[in-house]
């Protein structure tokens, strides 16, 4: 099968690019050689490319940033997906796209999850937009997958569990406060991105939630996985209240991949395991990584 990934440099794509390679031929495209948020880049890669399937992990995921840069937000987040959308039905082809448990209001008292069927209520332009995108695939492309995931991290780009690890390299003494009091679960791309093959192969359509099992909050997630590299730290729970950002965010997003484990098809494993296996293959890397940071004038 031939598959186009869009986002290809991203967390994601990085994972797909390495997975889906194994058994298709892939394609990957970043921006600038596509800008989903601009139609005819859309239509002239699909075009050029000719894929059976687009695997759309591009998106504008700087959640706070969303709050002040509303229009680009939307683009990437909302517009892409409806010129990915339309491109995949004009040339037949099935689109994976990838959406976020924000589209959530989280107003569940914790450990109750949301599943597929549950109302939608999101709380920032960046779950706004990405809801947007969802509903722009959902009305034009019938061969559509949207995968809802949460709490990325990857050995590639930027995330928390990487802030995490520099913060408590840079200044051991220092003690940090992280938010105690919001609950969902760390996801892991490469897991994701297994799934994402598992799916491909079932030409199942439709909503899933896609997250690792079991959930733990931003404090408990980070200090399970400094305590897994054996690297020292002060971290200190705190409220939300405390520790005020610009977008909203829920309080409980824990999801149930409820439609995954009815076909049977699900790759996920607890959020700790995948911890464990992270940190055995990526250790050397992250560290080397985050004293390089340290390092840089
Ligand atoms: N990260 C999370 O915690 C999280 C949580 C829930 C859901 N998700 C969803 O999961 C998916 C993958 O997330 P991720 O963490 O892998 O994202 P990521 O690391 O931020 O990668 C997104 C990629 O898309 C590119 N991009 C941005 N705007 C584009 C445009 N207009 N045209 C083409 N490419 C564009 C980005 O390029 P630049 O870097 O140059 O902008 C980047 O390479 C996204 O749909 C995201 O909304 C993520």
């Amino acid at each position: 099968m031939k598959i186009l990934i869009v986002g290809s440099n991203g967390q994601l794509g990085t994972d797909c690019r390495g997975i889906l390679a194994q058994e298709h031929e892939v394609c990957g495209l970043d921006i600038p050689a596509i800008d989903i948020g601009d139609e005819r880049s859309v239509a002239a890669c699909i075009a050029a490319e000719k894929p059976q399937v687009i695997v759309n992990c591009a998106a504008y995921t700087a959640v706070d940033a969303c709050e002040d840069h509303v229009e680009e937000c939307w683009r990437a987040n909302a517009l892409g997906p409806k010129h990915l959308a339309m491109a995949a039905r004009e040339r037949g082809c099935r689109l994976i796209h990838v959406s976020t448990d924000y589209v959530f209001d989280g107003q569940r008292q914790p450990p109750a999850s949301y599943d597929e069927a549950d109302p939608v209520k999101p709380l920032s332009q960046y779950g706004k937009s990405k809801l947007a995108g969802e509903q722009a695939v959902r009305e034009i492309c019938d061969n559509h997958v949207i995968l809802r995931t949460a709490w990325l991290y990857s050995a590639f780009g930027k995330n928390f569990l990487k802030t995490m690890l520099h913060l408590a390299l840079a200044a051991p003494e220092a003690e940090r406060k992280v938010v105690n009091d919001q609950y969902g679960s760390l996801t892991w791309s490469y897991t994701l991105a297994q799934q994402i093959r598992k799916l491909l192969d079932s030409g199942l359509t439709g909503v899933f939630h896609a997250t690792a099992e079991g959930h733990s909050t931003w404090y408990e997630g980070a200090c399970f996985f400094l305590e897994t590299m054996g690297v020292p730290h002060r971290l200190r729970p705190c409220a939300t209240s405390e520790y005020p950002t610009k977008a909203h965010r829920p309080a409980n997003s824990i999801l149930e991949n409820r439609r995954l484990h009815e076909a049977n098809i699900s790759a996920f494993v607890s959020w700790q395991e995948d911890i464990v296996t992270f940190v055995d293959m990526y250790r050397d890397h992250l560290l080397n990584e985050a004293k390089g940071l340290i390092a840089a004038p």
